[in-house]
């Protein structure tokens, strides 16, 4: 059995590696460390083999609770996903939250990486902590690009990257960090762009716009991000870093227009919010080291809609899975609907 410690393993992309991992490795066993802040949601992972898979509620940031995790499971391996990770929340309050998770929590998975000589430790971060590219601009966020955080979210995730760094320059403890675009697909938290959208439009009220809606991201679906990672769990690095796109831009604007053409809305259902302070124009990815490691997307470009479409089916079946959490006191104020 190759043990799995995942950090974070109840939000939306932690769930998904979860569950994916499970499925295509019968040798893998899971312990599924998480805080189940209001982002948190073990419902997306109450259907798991309890025999593979335990979940244990605890902060990435609490060196004392970590270290007695993994002197009890041994994990031969960290993947960390757990973060604070609402942009908007980081802007509009909170930011403590954001420090504690994103900069404390991988240094003291670092710091466990090393103390019990764990083999490897995959700490997922954003292409955010590059900054922004301009709409017209041909560059491409490289592994080398400087970082360049505009948003106190993305400053967080950075610290906490540069602490990997550090560990490995310093110490020479095996840790990769991989910067991936914005990610959808099931289990996504509804308080986010694509999940929020279709909501509305499925009640149809109008989809809030921020701006001129220009704000241009490389979608990719959180399924390729999950494979990717599990590729660098075999082939990765220690020390290296990895970009992870599927060179599918979208500006806010055309993800709405597709969606709305899916759902057989007005294409008009849409309003204008005011602007994010400090909002990136635009993020792209080049993913050619890790496209060389032999990994390639399964929904690319061509198949975003066919991913959106799949999202859309996913919310409609499982629409239990929504109105359980608008049941939850701690996450209504989150849920936009
Ligand atoms: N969503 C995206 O598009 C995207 C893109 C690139 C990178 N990322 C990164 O991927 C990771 C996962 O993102 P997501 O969208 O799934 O986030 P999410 O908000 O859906 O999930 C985060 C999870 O972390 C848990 N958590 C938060 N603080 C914790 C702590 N201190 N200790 C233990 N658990 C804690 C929460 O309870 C939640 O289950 C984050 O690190 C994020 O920066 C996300």
């Amino acid at each position: 059995m190759r043990t799995i410690l995942v950090g974070g393993g109840a939000g939306f992309i932690g769930s998904n590696f979860v569950r994916y991992m499970l499925g295509a490795h019968p040798d893998v066993r899971i312990i599924n460390v998480d805080k189940l802040t209001y982002a948190g949601n073990l419902d997306n992972v109450s259907d798991l083999p309890a025999d593979r898979h335990i979940f244990i509620k605890a902060d990435i940031a609490d060196q004392e609770a970590i270290d007695a995790i993994i002197q009890e499971y041994r994990p031969d391996q960290i993947v960390n996903f757990a973060a604070e990770t609402h942009v908007d929340r980081s802007i509009h309050g909170g930011l403590r939250d954001f420090v504690f998770a994103n900069v404390m929590g991988p240094q003291v998975l670092c710091e466990a990486t090393k103390k019990f000589n764990i083999p490897l430790y995959i700490q997922i971060s954003t292409d955010e902590v590059f900054g922004a590219l301009e709409l017209e601009e041909d560059r491409l966020f490289h592994e080398e690009t400087a970082f360049a955080p505009n948003m106190p979210y993305a400053a967080c995730k950075a610290g906490g990257d540069l602490i990997c760094r550090s560990y490995f320059k310093t110490f020479g403890t095996p840790i990769i960090v991989t910067h991936c675009s914005n990610n959808y697909g099931p289990y996504q938290f509804p308080e986010k762009f694509i999940p929020q959208a279709i909501s509305k439009a499925l009640a149809d009220q109008h989809i809030p716009i921020y701006g001129d809606g220009l704000y241009v991201r490389d979608w990719i679906h959180v399924i390729d991000h999950c494979r990717a990672i599990d590729l660098l769990l075999n082939k990765g690095v220690p020390g290296e870093v990895y970009n992870i796109g599927v060179d599918n831009e979208r500006s806010n604007l055309d993800v709405v227009k597709i969606l709305l053409e899916i759902l057989g809305k007005p294409a008009d259902l849409t309003v204008t919010v005011q602007d994010r302070p400090g909002h990136d124009r635009r993020y792209a990815i080049d993913a050619s080291k890790i496209k060389a490691l032999g990994w390639a997307p399964l929904y690319g470009r061509e198949e975003f809609e066919r991913g959106l479409r799949e999202k859309i089916q996913w919310y409609a079946d499982n629409a239990a899975w929504i109105d359980r959490l608008k049941t939850r006191g701690d996450i209504n104020s989150h849920i936009k609907t």
